[in-house]
């Protein structure tokens, strides 16, 4: 039996990883959800929208390379000398209750190695790295059909988030608001991430402004800030949905407690002023419902995040 090892990943492991996550995809579909067609048929941007830049090993090159530069982490397993799963890591710090955590916000494993312990052990990992910086939990954002390996493993859902969607109007917009795409994360402001928690905090403020390839660095987006009362600062982001361009995700990084509706108001303009139709705003249970029923919003989908607590916050 090959023996399973775990080590950091480099940019030469793009190949393999690439083979990883094209080894779970069926059908290849041109412009992503368009007819089937063979996978070299497609541009790099078409293979990317069947799930990211993992899907062509150049763009998987850069994302490593990338990944690597941002101070993030990406393990990959092995069986003998063959990479066959692969885990991304962000290093993140919110006030409590989030806290400072290690979000594991991709695992995958090859379909044909698939029941063999390489998940878990990638996950082990994952634990010891948390561990040595001193993180109290490792957190994630689970697909449906991956919660009961993560419960196996040791996950518990913690945090239950619904998605929303909202009309772009000019409803209201804060004096003293200022563009900024270039700002680096907000790190110890004390602000948390209040709307748009697909995956961590940071790693959202990352990918927002993430846009590797010609189609996407096309597509619209910004960030804004705002000075709050008390003298703290509201971030607010949007992104274009590259299926659904004329829909944008939307960020909200404020304070915990401070009221949301204002927030959420001033992205629907701004969202209307870039020209959507429509923001996407994924919120947590039961604040999100409160504020959907008041703004009138129309239930997307849901998600949850889990956690596993792995220690005490230091003080
Ligand atoms: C989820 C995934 C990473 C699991 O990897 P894996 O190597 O097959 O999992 P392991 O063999 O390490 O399994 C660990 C434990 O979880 C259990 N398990 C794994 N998949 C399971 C499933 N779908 N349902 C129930 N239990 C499952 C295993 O039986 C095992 O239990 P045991 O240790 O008590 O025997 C893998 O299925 C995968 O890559 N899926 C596709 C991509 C994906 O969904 N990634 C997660 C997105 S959030």
């Amino acid at each position: 039996m090959k023996r399973l090892t775990i080590r950091p990943a480099t940019p030469e492991d793009a190949a393999a990883i690439t083979a990883i996550h094209c080894s779970h995809i069926s059908v290849w579909r041109r412009g992503g959800k368009g007819d089937i067609v063979p996978y070299e048929a497609l541009s790099p941007y078409e293979q990317w929208l069947h799930g990211g830049p993992w899907m062509n090993a150049e763009t998987c090159a850069a994302h490593l390379r990338r990944w690597q530069e941002t101070g993030h982490l990406t393990l990959v397993a092995l069986l003998g000398e063959e990479v066959v799963g692969e885990a991304e890591f962000v290093e993140d710090e919110e006030p409590l209750p989030y806290g400072h955590v290690l979000h594991l916000s991709l695992l995958i494993v090859h379909r044909a190695y698939l029941g063999q312990g390489v998940g878990r052990a990638l996950v082990d990992a994952g634990v010891t790295l948390a561990r040595e910086r001193g993180c109290i939990a490792l957190t994630t954002q689970p697909e449906q059909a991956a919660e009961p390996f993560y419960h196996r493993v040791g996950f518990e859902p913690w945090l239950w988030l619904r998605e929303w969607q909202a009309p772009a109007r000019e409803v209201f917009l804060p004096a003293d608001l200022r563009r900024a795409d270039d700002a680096p994360y907000p790190a110890g402001q004390g602000l948390v991430l209040r709307v748009g928690r697909y995956q961590a905090s940071r790693h959202m403020w990352y990918e927002m402004a993430n846009r590797p390839l010609p189609e996407l660095a096309r597509l619209p987006w910004g960030r804004w800030q705002a000075p709050m009362p008390g003298g703290e600062k509201l971030w607010l982001g949007l992104r274009a949905q590259p299926l659904a361009p004329t829909q944008a995700d939307g960020f909200i990084w404020m304070p915990p407690g401070a009221d949301l509706r204002p927030a959420v108001e001033a992205l629907q303009s701004l969202a209307a002023r870039l020209g959507f139709a429509f923001v996407d705003l994924l919120m947590e249970e039961p604040e999100g419902r409160a504020l959907a029923s008041a703004l009138d919003l129309e239930f997307q989908t849901d998600l949850t995040f889990w956690r596993m607590e792995i220690g005490e916050q230091s003080p």
